[in-house]
């Protein structure tokens, strides 16, 4: 293995790690020397719950950020193109790595924070973020083209929005189809490189003052915070091309938190039905497209979901 394979090798590994809906890991990569090439995997679709592929491409999204942060940590630049490619639908983004200088300090803490990030389902404390630390997570976003709605403990539109997410939750436990879907990516078996296991799907809700994520294969019931911050991802447009834009942002915006030891929580069920869809932009007066509702605060450290291996990656 030359150096570049072998930095290669670092880059998709870390690129991995990245969250994707379900644990669905829809991407699939191709190397040839220094270019890397991203494709989205429609066998990987959520075809119910997702018909368009908005989460589908917002995952690659966050496997682009990884890898392009990844890349940064190995002293090299990575020159992204991302789609629309007219002879190849699939097609996310082709990176061509070149030769860059030593990372600095912030870069080095973002490539680091990638194998620390995990997504949180269980209560976190009912202490709000600090002005300072939503600044630095609120940046992340705008420095991909994406904005980031904060929604305080403290604001009336926050009990609308919850309401939204127990609405959107409620419609969904009621469609089979849904269900199934859910049931096939969730409370998976041990061995299995995808999916989420059982034990890190965390606790029901008691009584959901959260806008927390109720899974049916979710065992045991606790009380969630009151208090925590919450917050919309949004992008200017709602074309694949913005879906890949909110995956880079929002695994910008989440690295950026772990660096601050903040974790994320998400409520997704919301976004996949057009009607609470609509119905949250309207609460919250957006002026652009909503791409995720995100609980952030602060928690012990959840345990890592799995991940295939680079090799079963590669087409
Ligand atoms: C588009 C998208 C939607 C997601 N929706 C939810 C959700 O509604 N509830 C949830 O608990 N996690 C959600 N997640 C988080 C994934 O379940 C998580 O990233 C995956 O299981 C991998 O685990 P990790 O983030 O801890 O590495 C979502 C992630 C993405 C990218």
């Amino acid at each position: 293995m030359n150096l570049i394979d072998s930095r290669v090798q670092k880059i998709l590994r870390a690129a991995g790690s990245a969250p994707s809906v379900y644990n669905t890991q829809p991407w699939r990569v191709s190397v040839a020397g220094s270019t890397v090439r991203v494709h989205a995997d429609p066998a990987r679709q959520l075809q119910h719950s997702d018909p368009h592929g908005r989460e589908m491409y917002l995952s690659c999204g966050a496997y682009l950020f990884n890898a392009r942060t990844a890349a940064r940590r190995e002293s090299l630049d990575a020159v992204v193109r991302v789609l629309p490619d007219p002879h190849d639908e699939l097609l996310v983004a082709v990176l061509e790595l070149e030769p860059g200088r030593t990372p600095n300090t912030d870069e080095l803490e973002l490539s680091v924070a990638i194998a620390r990030r995990t997504t949180s389902r269980t209560p976190f404390d009912d202490q709000p973020l600090f002005s300072d630390v939503l600044h630095a997570i609120v940046s992340a976003a705008h420095d991909e083209s994406a904005d980031l709605r904060v929604i305080q403990p403290s604001e009336p539109v926050r009990a609308d929005v919850i309401a939204l997410v127990r609405r959107a939750e409620a419609l969904a436990a009621e469609d089979p189809v849904a269900r199934a879907e859910e049931l096939a990516w969730t409370g998976t078996d041990a061995d299995r490189a995808d999916g989420i296991p059982q034990e890190l799907l965390g606790p029901a809700s008691a009584d959901d003052h959260a806008g927390a994520r109720q899974f049916l294969a979710s065992t045991g019931v606790a009380q969630f915070e009151r208090m925590s911050t919450m917050a919309v991802l949004t992008t200017p447009g709602d074309t694949p091309r913005d879906w890949v834009l909110a995956g880079q942002a929002l695994e910008h915006v989440l690295l950026v938190a772990t660096t601050f030891f903040v974790r994320a929580s998400f409520a997704t069920t919301v976004l996949e039905n057009p009607t609470t869809r609509h119905d949250l932009r309207r609460v919250l007066s957006l002026d652009a497209a909503p791409q995720m509702l995100m609980r952030l605060g602060y928690s012990s450290m959840p345990k890592h979901t799995p991940r295939r291996s680079v090799d079963e990656l590669r087409s």
